[in-house]
């Protein structure tokens, strides 16, 4: 259940306090709940926005950038991904064409397994590329206000000196701790492979490993980190894509399977089939029912709606308390008919 004291979403929007330059194409924007409560997170963890293009509200999540330790508003650090011909249908675009302080925005509270929860145990290895600086910033802003002083070697890849995010700040996080190793790459002079990465950190192994970039980038730091030994276990990856999900388009064919199932949508009455393998949120959007939805993964908690009756099999990531689900709530994007299906949209 949800603390009362604590910013949770909902009605309580977000107000845009400023937005700073960071880098081409990159911006900060500073958030504060409009009732003033605090807000809770932790380092690693993003936040769910929704943005009013034009042809109606998209979400897309972003993670939070500041110190878990500043609760009083939050830093969404963001690259734009459109240019001046997107404006009006790319969510970043709009972001940075239109969004200013004073403005508000609907939003999900902070949400996601990719996250320092408590002080490290074992040394760190922060590894990101291009936007993927921002759950590394936050893991960094954090052990500075704790002064944790664990052995962290941070590696960011930008395409060029000027797009090295954080560049100054995380220079000086890392003086003042005096426990940090610090490489700056750009694609100039090359992009990183497995032996690239097993160069700059020769204990890999022992390293519990934060990476976020590209997949090409990642699964590079990730093979090098299985062949110096590391654990799986100590392998953390977050890709700042949403799940690709072509069945949302409406009229997409239902995939042929033996066993079929009837979803019924409340409180249009309209009806759909679907296979055990379908999700919910894809018989939806057969049916043109639009369940606003961002991470397509269960970890989000967007596509939250509640199902009357019958069954599913839900396969989220923490996106959903078991409370909610007690009350009947499921995750569409992660649910699959195990049985005829009453839901309310
Ligand atoms: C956990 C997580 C954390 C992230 N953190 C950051 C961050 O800190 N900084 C940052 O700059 N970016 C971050 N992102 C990426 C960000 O959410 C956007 O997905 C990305 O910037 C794409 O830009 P856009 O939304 O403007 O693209 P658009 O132009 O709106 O979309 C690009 C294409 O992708 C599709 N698409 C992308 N996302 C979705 C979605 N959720 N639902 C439906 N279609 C989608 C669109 O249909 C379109 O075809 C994060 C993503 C995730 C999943
Ligand atoms: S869209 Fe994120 S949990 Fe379903």
């Amino acid at each position: 259940m949800a603390d009362p004291a604590i910013w949770s979403g909902g009605a309580d929007l977000l107000r845009c306090l400023s937005v700073t330059p960071e880098a081409p194409g990159v911006k900060t924007f500073r958030f504060a709940p409009e009732s003033g409560l605090p807000l809770r997170f932790h380092a690693g963890q993003f936040v769910t926005l929704g943005l009013p293009l034009a042809a109606g509200t998209v979400w897309r999540c972003f993670t939070i950038a500041s110190s878990p330790l500043q609760t009083e508003a939050i830093d969404l650090t963001i690259k734009t991904q459109g240019g001046e011909a997107t404006v009006n249908a790319s969510a970043t675009a709009w972001m940075h064409a239109h969004l200013e302080a004073g403005m508000t925005l609907a939003a999900q509270p902070p949400a996601g397994p990719f996250c320092l929860m408590h002080p490290p145990e074992v040394p760190l290895l922060l590894v990101s590329a291009g936007s993927g600086a921002t759950p590394m910033v936050s893991i960094a802003r954090f052990l500075r206000d704790i002064g944790d002083r664990t052995p962290v070697h941070y590696v960011h890849l930008a395409r060029s000196e000027s797009e090295l995010l954080f560049k100054a700040e995380i220079e000086a996080i890392a003086g003042e701790l005096g426990s940090w190793t610090v490489d700056w790459l750009t694609t100039a002079s090359g992009r990183p492979d497995a032996a690239s990465f097993a160069r700059l950190t020769p204990d890999l192994a022992r390293r519990e490993v934060f990476c976020c970039g590209p997949a090409g980038f990642m699964a590079s730091v990730e093979d090098a980190h299985a062949k110096a030994g590391g654990p799986a276990a100590r392998f953390r990856k977050e890709a700042f894509v949403a799940i690709p999900i072509p069945e949302l388009a409406p009229h997409a064919a239902a995939k042929e399977t033996a066993t079929r199932f009837t979803l019924r949508f409340q409180p249009a009455g309209r009806e759909t089939e679907a296979g055990p393998e379908e999700t919910v949120l894809a018989a939806a959007g057969r049916l043109g029912i639009a369940i606003p939805y961002a991470c397509g993964d269960g970890i989000c908690g967007t596509c939250r709606i509640r199902k009357t009756s019958g069954e599913v099999e839900m396969h989220h990531q923490g996106g959903i308390e078991e409370e909610e689900i007690a009350d009947g709530e499921i995750l569409a994007c992660c649910s699959y008919p195990r049985s005829h299906l009453v839901l309310e949209v």
